[in-house]
């Protein structure tokens, strides 16, 4: 009851400054429900796994898998928990994120990943965006400066993977687009212009040899480590290496879109409507538009759905839409993703799900890990969207 009566006092206010605007807005029904419910189920698992020094990553076969900063979800618990914070303004919450967000703080030394975006600034980026601590600053530049350690300047790229993950000189995998952001914004708040250059040219590579002439991408790209040429474009989470991976392209949807943000690049813009045109007007895009967990799964339409390949691609759209400004085409497609991610289907109820606010994601089907699970990801970028959503109708 006390979050239920917070959650009214904040509306309040923004309903004041929709009133003030003229516009007079209101919070539709199923965005209230979806922000109540993610606030509760959120608390709920900051609650659980406070002690652990561990943040959640999935629920499977009755179990929570809670991980350490060596894990690539680690700051997305953290993240959900401060943008839930800056949507409600829950102390409680800030507390869970600091704590969580703490628990990760290693990772800023870790060379042996490309993922340090998602780890570092999912939590330390978004905490520093909120609350300007500086020691979250200096996590952030640490964290920039190891990956950096990744990016091959003769090669062009930051190398995703090393060779414990498969058999590839040089990988490239279309998820790495999500840990420029990183790069880039602490390039920019540290001068370091060096960052920022790799990042560009990172976008750059990949626009150049992940993409089809159907605009899907493939998810790997191995180079040659002397020359930078392309050997090989592969599969590893997808069905097989002609077919589209749903979380690959969502990667790619939300990767350029954010690129274009940062830089004002046309060739990215035009890139991110390629691929939003690829999947929302897939044949085998789910009436939900949800995505199955590969767009082409042999076994559509009982093929298990990916909820946060859908929750990244509400998100990106959202974006997108600011940028392309003459209709509202792509915010409203993202808004029919979300109210259906808000709908009884994929949204838990509070206390269920393993305390994950989303259902029916899909981690990696070849390896049969997190089939139809929940995962930390899909519930950051879910809650990421209701921010957006918020924040447009509150400028609008
Ligand atoms: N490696 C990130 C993903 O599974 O999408």
């Amino acid at each position: 009851m006390i979050i239920i009566k917070r959650f009214f006092i904040y509306f309040s206010a923004v309903l004041l400054v929709a009133a003030c605007s003229s516009k007079n807005k209101n919070i539709e029904p199923w965005l209230e429900h979806a922000i109540l419910a993610s606030e509760e189920q959120l608390l709920l698992a900051a609650e659980a796994f406070a002690d652990s020094a561990k943040n959640p990553r999935t629920y499977e076969h009755g179990a929570v898998e809670l991980v350490t900063y060596n894990d690539w979800t680690s700051g997305f618990f953290p993240g959900s928990l401060w943008y839930m914070y800056e949507l409600t303004g829950n102390d409680k919450l800030k507390e869970a994120a600091e704590r969580a967000t703490g628990f990760i703080e290693k990772a800023q030394y870790r060379t042996n990943t490309h993922d340090l975006g998602f780890i570092i600034y999912c939590s330390f980026g978004n905490g520093y965006r909120i609350t300007g601590n500086e020691h979250y600053r200096d996590v952030m530049e640490q964290g920039a400066l190891s990956l950096m350690k990744r990016y091959n300047s003769r090669i062009g790229l930051i190398k995703s993977w090393d060779p414990h993950v498969g058999p590839w000189q040089f990988p490239v995998i279309i998820d790495n687009m999500m840990n420029l952001e990183f790069l880039y914004e602490v390039g920019k708040l540290t001068g370091n212009q060096g960052m920022m250059n790799a990042a560009v040219s990172h976008a750059d590579k990949t626009l150049a040899n992940h993409f089809r002439p159907d605009n899907s991408c493939v998810h790997v790209v191995e180079y040659d480590s002397i020359t930078g040429e392309v050997i090989s474009r592969e599969t590893h989470q997808g069905y097989k290496h002609e077919s589209s991976w749903a979380r690959g392209q969502a990667w790619a949807l939300y990767g350029y879109t954010m690129m274009y943000r940062l830089t004002r690049k046309q060739a990215y813009l035009e890139q991110a409507q390629k691929v939003a045109d690829f999947i929302l007007q897939h044949p085998r895009l789910p009436e939900d538009k949800v995505p199955y967990w590969d767009f082409d799964a042999p076994g559509i339409p009982d093929e298990p759905r990916d909820a946060s390949a859908a929750a990244i691609i509400a998100s990106a759209l959202l974006e997108l839409n600011g940028y392309v400004s003459e209709d509202k085409f792509y915010s409203n497609e993202a808004i029919v993703i979300l109210k259906n991610l808000s709908s009884e289907k994929y949204l838990a109820k509070p206390g269920e799900n393993g305390l994950f606010i989303l259902k029916h994601s899909t981690g990696n089907w070849p390896k049969n890990s997190e089939i139809d699970a929940p995962l930390s990801y899909a519930d950051y970028y879910y809650v990421e969207a209701l921010t957006r959503i918020i924040r447009m109708n509150r400028t609008e």
